[in-house]
């Protein structure tokens, strides 16, 4: 099978598992301890339902919308994500690429395996870069500079991460940065053939934004969890998050909230936005849902400060459900990484016009032509908290990595 059969997120997945050796595959594809949160991201959508109106006239439809500071044709963007070189050896220029083509902000992250200056030559679209604090704060504040020079248009702070989640698969499989041979992994690396010749004959695994002055993952093997651990500042607080804000003084996200009160100190040291995200279910498992806290957080800040909802998006539905309960746009992020895995710059080009389509013919079938026609009256209020999915088997689950 190849991309062109691929319908949506959920057939890229399937593609992307056959085609990456398996330690990959389940560190892109896996979340933290039973992976129930994981699972409650996307199944919470379950929750509400859409009520459509007919007859409304919906010629014209305009999905367009302006966050960041950056007018997108379409409510969804791309959320940094560490090590695209993994997926595929056109990394983080393909997904950069095929987010420029779809009219859609491309975030980079701290983690990358392109530098901050190759993705401002390579690009023109509107693109964010996302920050990690690490111990060496001389190398966070100089991200800032970095990203004026390379003419970025704004900045995300990754706030929930000052340790690494508990990913059980990479225990399994023993995934290190960069990929090492494990007996575990051999037989995996040996049958992707394809995968393994690619990663071989094009540029060399290195943490593109962090090489100068942090060798570990990129010469020297460590377990990602290892890296976050050891490099991250477990000590950043809000302060922390003003002075980056003063320093770049343009649009900034801080991604990673989760409760109301973060939400308004958020607002209160000056970000343009927050990322209501709970990092795909990677970091604290049992953790709440993005779209449970939605409407909250929407109610106390969403006067003051643009509410961008992350984690579990893999439909159209699910983007207009967001945008109903006040979601100004939403990120997806295995979206599109299984479609690089799947595909490269086309994977990731027809995933993100797939999944256009669908929140296209949605507002076509909900009688809206604007995205501001999308309000709480056009949803069934969620009843949270009632008959979340669990994970399938947890421990099957982590047996079958192997
Ligand atoms: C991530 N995410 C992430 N976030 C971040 O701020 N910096 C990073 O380097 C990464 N790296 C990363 C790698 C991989 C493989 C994944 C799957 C995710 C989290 C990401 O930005 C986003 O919050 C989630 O992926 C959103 O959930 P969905 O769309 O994957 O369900």
């Amino acid at each position: 099978m190849g991309i062109e059969r691929c319908n949506n997120i959920g057939d890229f997945r399937r593609l992307a598992r056959r085609r990456l050796p398996s330690p990959i595959f389940h560190y892109l594809d896996g979340g933290a301890d039973d992976e129930v949160t994981l699972a409650a991201n996307t199944s919470m959508f379950d929750q509400c339902r859409l009520i459509p109106d007919a007859l409304k006239g919906v010629g014209n439809i305009d999905l367009s919308t302006t966050v960041l500071g950056q007018k997108i044709d379409w409510p969804v963007f791309v959320s940094p994500t560490g090590m695209n070189r993994l997926f595929h050896h056109d990394g983080e220029l393909a997904v950069a690429r095929a987010a420029h083509k779809a009219g859609t902000i491309y975030s980079l992250s701290t983690m990358a395996t392109t530098s901050i200056e190759a993705v401002g030559r390579a690009t023109p679209g509107p693109k964010c870069f996302q920050i990690y604090i690490h111990k060496d704060r001389e190398m966070s504040y100089a991200f800032v500079d970095r990203c004026k020079e390379a003419k970025f248009d704004a900045l995300c702070l990754t706030v929930d991460t000052p340790v690494a989640g508990n990913r059980e698969r990479d225990l399994v499989t023993g995934l290190t940065m960069p990929p090492r041979l494990t007996l575990n992994s051999l037989i995996s690396f040996a049958t992707h053939f394809e995968w393994a010749l690619n990663y071989l004959r094009h540029d060399k695994f290195e943490l593109a934004n962090v090489v100068d002055r942090v060798r570990t993952g990129s010469d020297e093997l460590v377990s990602v969890i290892e890296y976050a651990n050891a490099q991250f500042d477990l000590s950043i607080n809000w302060a922390d998050a003003e002075k980056l804000i003063a320093r770049w003084g343009g649009p900034f996200a801080i991604k990673g909230v989760m409760s109301v009160e973060d939400a308004r100190r958020a607002a209160d040291v000056g970000a343009t936005a927050i990322m209501v995200s709970n990092h795909g279910g990677r970091q604290l498992d049992g953790c709440v849902t993005p779209f449970e806290q939605l409407p909250a957080i929407v109610d106390a800040v969403g006067d003051r400060v643009e509410v961008i909802l992350d984690s579990g998006i893999r439909r159209g539905s699910h983007v207009l459900k967001a945008l109903a309960l006040g979601a100004k746009a939403c990120m997806i992020g295995r979206g599109y990484l299984y479609a690089l895995a799947a595909g490269g710059q086309p994977g990731v080009e027809r995933a993100l016009s797939r999944l256009r389509d669908e929140v296209q013919r949605n507002m076509v079938l909900m009688g809206c032509s604007r995205l501001d026609q999308l309000d709480p009256s056009k949803v069934t209020m969620p009843e949270f908290g009632k008959a979340v999915r669990t994970a399938s088997d947890p421990g099957r689950q982590v047996q079958a990595v192997a």
